[in-house]
């Protein structure tokens, strides 16, 4: 924001500076620019909108004399045309270098900015005006590689080529040939550079630090990767640095001197890494840093408090910690402080806030910051925006609070915050639009008078705040996007309204209360822009509401739903989660799931469904989870899905979890089918940043609801079933347990190096243990009892670190057990009903005179040696009874922030369909 404005302001001084030097002058324009600029204007359409963009229909009304034009300007001497400003003129049509525009040979001054050159490349005959300083073409839709002529414009002080935007934002232009590299060499004059939303996909070349007279840089989303050269920080002009939105972009902060001039510095959303220097003081003209989302850590250094003109500190989204800070006391200029996702541990919200009255927004949400809601932050009037949300803070909050008459988002939700909360507090806050206050200890007392009026929200978030009947406030809240009243105990009807009291609602979650139906019945959900819709855990019962069209999140999970599943589910090509597991659903299982693209999670576990999973599937869909456990489902398995796909063309690029235990499928192990999946073999890779990048922005930018990601699985062990919630951000599992698969396990299940739960238990696998599981490193869970395999447990599978649970009981396994690492702490369970084992930890002691006794070949031992890591993996393990087909009753709901280890969990209570 603040390089945009600096942008502004540096545009319009040179603007000025041209136009008093020449404006003032009367002359004659040449006949020859004269044409030259009436055939260029006419070339294009213009488009008109409203008033807005007067300059080339003035041209005529102004007479002949081209000079006296708006936006031209001509040298006093000569009366050639040296500036033309067209900014903004509506101009649409293309361009090529056979334009009248190439005749003005002498521009030094070339402003083209915001118009519609209709994805035209930008003419190489651009070369040819070889005198120009100043070449602005920025947001005008130019498009493919930048001619190479552009670095013969050596004189070039100025060049903005930012903004060359599809319909869709991507970038237009590409910087290949010439490529940055040329441009540095030869535009050795540039002042100011800004190649925003240009493709240069290159790290950046050392020449770049030899361009002494740079003031400005802006590379935002250039793709730009590799290592940020730290002497472009030195260089002894630069006042505005901005690299943001270049996500494999590293580097680190040099040593920062007293020279230095940098006011703004921006490389927000890149893997810029390390700490903040204590130099970071130097930069005594700071007025603006933003290192939001990078992989910065350590200590904020207290020489923060040095940069006095500070108006923006933005260090969200990174790992940096603290315990206190008083040194924000000093920046007083300061208008926006965000901490937001971070380590900070301090015992109270810094006090060396209360004193910086032109604070506008706080946002400390995502740390871990104890003590009570401060009561001097409604000394802060100016504040508009106040996020305190997911900390440890306590104590009540201060009615005090509708002081703060600016203030239009105030985040509080997750706290341990307490006792009577009067809404009509709130109604003081005339400005106020979104108001989280779900999942504290609070209860929220409404008992507003009819003739008050109340602010119309766009987000309230009520969930858990002890709330016994919808809120009757609600019912004139007409502009709302976004409601959560999860959590509470409100019980009987849906009432109608609810549903159709803002036609913008984007969210309504209603999850755990308890409802029993709907006021009133319908066909389709009659929210018409419906985005996200938790129903989960009510009592609902009758036949599954059909949402609208729009919906991307549809959460039904326990509750009584009965009847099939409506088939105006195919035409939901939007749907993204679609999660009616734990109801009463029967019928046949749609095969149009199968086609539906956008699905990312796909859950249908514990109902009633028959037939066949899907048989074709849209290749290369973004499903990452299916779950279909605990169904009917039936058939050869391997049949209906083994579908010819080319080896590069993965079926399910995505997956990583798919539980189909507990049907009555048939056939030989899919194993190999599952060895081809991309996701599952490559979990550190892009996959990983995806889901990440993808819950962020959910989470962070579109809906604040708290939703659940359903990652639970369930895992036989000791005969007992169990439910293991790993709160993970990556998590990859195979449950085919409990099926009729037989065959063996091949070794391609080698592949699979992601994974890290895999259940064949309770089928009727034959041969042996394959060796190559010893290559599943990430392997936190193995079940294989209750099957007919034969053999040695293989000493490979010693390998896995990672290894909590570990179960081959009950099959026809011989031979010693292996020992070490996780072997050694697996108990006797893990290995019983194996008539033929031997050793610790079974009783049966190995007699090593029997060749089946002996223990297996050694493998060469190349696993890196992390033990005491285990700590880290804390599965949560719920008991939930005996053998298949046993319902499950626990839900885990996990949010899911960063993409650092950043989890919540809220364990719900029990419920049981
Ligand atoms: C650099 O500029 C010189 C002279 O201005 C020109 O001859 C040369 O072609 C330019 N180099 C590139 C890579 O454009
Ligand atoms: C981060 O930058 C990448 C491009 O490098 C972009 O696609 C993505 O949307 C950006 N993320 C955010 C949160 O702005
Ligand atoms: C603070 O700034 C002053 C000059 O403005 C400088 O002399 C001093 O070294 C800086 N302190 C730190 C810790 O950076
Ligand atoms: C406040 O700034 C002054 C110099 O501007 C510096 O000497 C002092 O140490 C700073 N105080 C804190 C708490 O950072
Ligand atoms: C807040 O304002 C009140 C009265 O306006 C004043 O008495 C109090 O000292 C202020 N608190 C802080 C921390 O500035
Ligand atoms: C609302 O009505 C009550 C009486 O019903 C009255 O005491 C109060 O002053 C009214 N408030 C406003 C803002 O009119
Ligand atoms: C909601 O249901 C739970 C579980 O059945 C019950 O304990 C609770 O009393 C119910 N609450 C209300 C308000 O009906």
């Amino acid at each position: 924001m603040a390089s945009s404005s600096t942008h502004v302001y540096l545009l319009s001084s040179v603007f000025l500076m041209i136009f008093f030097q020449l404006s003032s002058h009367q002359q004659l324009c040449r006949k020859d620019e004269y044409l030259a600029l009436m055939q260029f204007k006419d070339s294009f359409v213009i488009e008109r909108q409203a008033s807005t963009c007067p300059k080339v229909d003035l041209w005529k009304s102004q007479g002949v004399d081209c000079c006296s034009w708006e936006g031209i300007w001509c040298d006093q001497n000569t009366s050639h045309v040296i500036g033309l400003d067209l900014s903004s003129s509506c101009l649409f049509g293309s361009i090529n270098s056979s334009s009248s525009l190439f005749r003005l040979g002498h521009l030094q001054y070339l402003n083209l900015a915001l118009n519609n050159f209709n994805f035209s490349k930008i003419p190489s005959a651009m070369g040819n005006l070889s005198r120009l300083t100043y070449l602005n073409l920025s947001g005008s839709f130019f498009s493919s590689q930048i001619p190479l002529e552009i670095s013969k414009l050596s004189n070039l002080a100025k060049l903005d080529l930012s903004f060359n935007l599809d319909y869709s934002h991507q970038g237009l232009l590409e910087l290949k040939r010439p490529d940055l590299n040329n441009l540095a060499q030869n535009l050795t004059k540039l002042e100011w550079l800004d190649l925003s939303f240009v493709g240069i996909n290159s790290p950046i070349p050392k020449a770049l630090a030899n361009m002494s007279s740079l003031t400005y840089l802006h590379f935002g989303q250039c793709g730009l990767f590799g290592k940020f050269p730290t002497n472009i920080f030195q260089l002894p002009k630069l006042r505005v640095l901005d690299l943001d939105n270049n996500w494999q972009l590293s580097g680190s902060f040099p040593e920062f001197h007293s020279h230095n001039q940098l006011r703004v510095l921006d490389v927000r959303n890149t893997t810029f890494f390390g700490e903040l220097p204590v130099s970071i003081g130097m930069l005594s003209s700071l007025e603006y840093l933003d290192v939001s989302s990078c992989n910065f850590s350590g200590l904020v250094p207290p020489s923060i408090g040095n940069l006095t003109k500070l108006h923006v500190l933005n260090l969200p989204n990174n790992s940096f910690r603290g315990e206190n800070a008083p040194f924000f006391s000093n920046l007083t200029q300061l208008i926006q402080i965000n901490l937001k996702l971070n380590q900070f541990t301090f015992s109270e919200v810094p006090f060396s806030l209360a004193s910086l009255t032109h604070l506008i927004k706080i946002d400390l949400s995502f740390n871990h910051i104890t003590g009570h809601f401060p009561s001097w932050i409604t000394n802060l009037t100016d504040l508009r925006q106040l996020g305190l949300g997911s900390n440890k803070l306590q104590g009540s909050l201060p009615s005090s609070i509708s002081r703060l008459k600016n203030l239009e988002t105030l985040f509080v939700y997750f706290n341990n915050l307490s006792g009577i909360v009067e809404f009509d507090t709130f109604l003081e806050l005339k400005s106020l639009k979104s108001l989280e206050l779900g999942f504290n200890n609070f209860s929220l007392v409404i008992k507003t008078p009819t003739n008050r009026t109340i602010p119309k929200f766009k987000l309230l978030g009520l969930a858990s705040c002890n709330l016994r009947e919808f809120p009757d406030f609600l019912r004139n809240q007409s502009e709302l996007n976004i409601l959560s009243l999860g959590s509470n105990n409100i019980h009987g009807q849906i009432p109608s309204w609810i549903l159709n009291m803002s036609a913008n609602l984007w969210a309504l979650e209603l999850s755990h209360n308890n409802f029993t139906s709907f006021e009133e019945s319908f066909l389709v959900f009659p929210c018409p822009s419906l985005l996200y819709l938790d129903l989960s855990f009510n009592f609902l019962k009758g036949s599954l509401p059909i949402p609208p069209l729009s919906i991307l999140f549809y959460l039904v999970s326990g509750n009584m739903f009965t009847g099939e599943i409506p088939h105006q589910f195919c035409n939901m090509t939007s749907l993204q989660v679609l999660d009616l597991s734990h109801n009463n659903l029967s019928g046949m299982m749609l095969q149009c799931f199968g086609n539906l693209s956008s699905m990312l999670v796909l859950n249908l576990e514990g109902n009633n469904l028959h037939g066949l999973i899907p048989e074709t599937w849209e290749t290369g869909n973004k499903l990452e989870a299916i779950k279909m456990g605990q169904n009917n489902l039936h058939g050869r398995f391997y049949g209906t899905i083994s579908i010819e796909v080319p080896e590069t063309n993965f079926l399910f690029p995505k997956l990583r979890i798919i539980d189909l235990s507990n049907n009555r499928f048939v056939g030989t192990l899919p194993i190999d089918f599952f060895a081809r999946w991309n996701a599952m073999a490559n979990l550190d890779g892009e996959n990983a940043i995806y889901l990440q990048a993808y819950k962020r922005y959910l989470m962070v930018n579109l809906l604040v609801v708290p939703f659940q990601f359903p990652y639970s699985m369930t895992i036989t062990n000791k005969g007992e079933k169990m439910e293991y919630a790993k709160i993970l951000e990556v998590f990859s599992a195979v449950d085919l347990s409990c099926n009729k698969f037989d065959g063996e396990i091949l070794e391609v299940v080698g592949n699979l190096k992601g994974l890290q739960l895999l259940n064949l238990s309770n089928n009727i696998l034959v041969g042996p243990i394959p060796t190559a599981l010893g290559y599943l490193t990430n392997l936190e869970a193995l079940d294989l009892s209750q099957n007919k395999l034969t053999g040695r447990i293989p000493t490979q599978l010693t390998r896995l670190n990672f290894l909590a649970v570990f179960n081959v009981s009950h099959n026809h396994l011989t031979g010693s057990i292996p020992k070490g690492k996780q072997f050694d702490t697996f108990e006797n369970s893990s290995f019983g009903g194996n008539l033929g084992l031997c050793g610790m930890p079974l009783s049966r002691q190995c007699n090593y005179y029997n060749s089946e006794d002996l223990p297996p070949p050694s493998p060469t031992s190349k696993g890196n040696e992390v033990s005491g890591l285990l700590a880290e993996f804390s599965w949560k393990l719920v008991l939930l009874g005996y053998g298949c087909g046993f319902l499950i009753g626990v839900v885990i709901g996990n949010i899911v922030f960063t993409r650092k280890r950043e989890w919540f969990l809220k364990t719900f209570r029990n419920r049981h369909p």
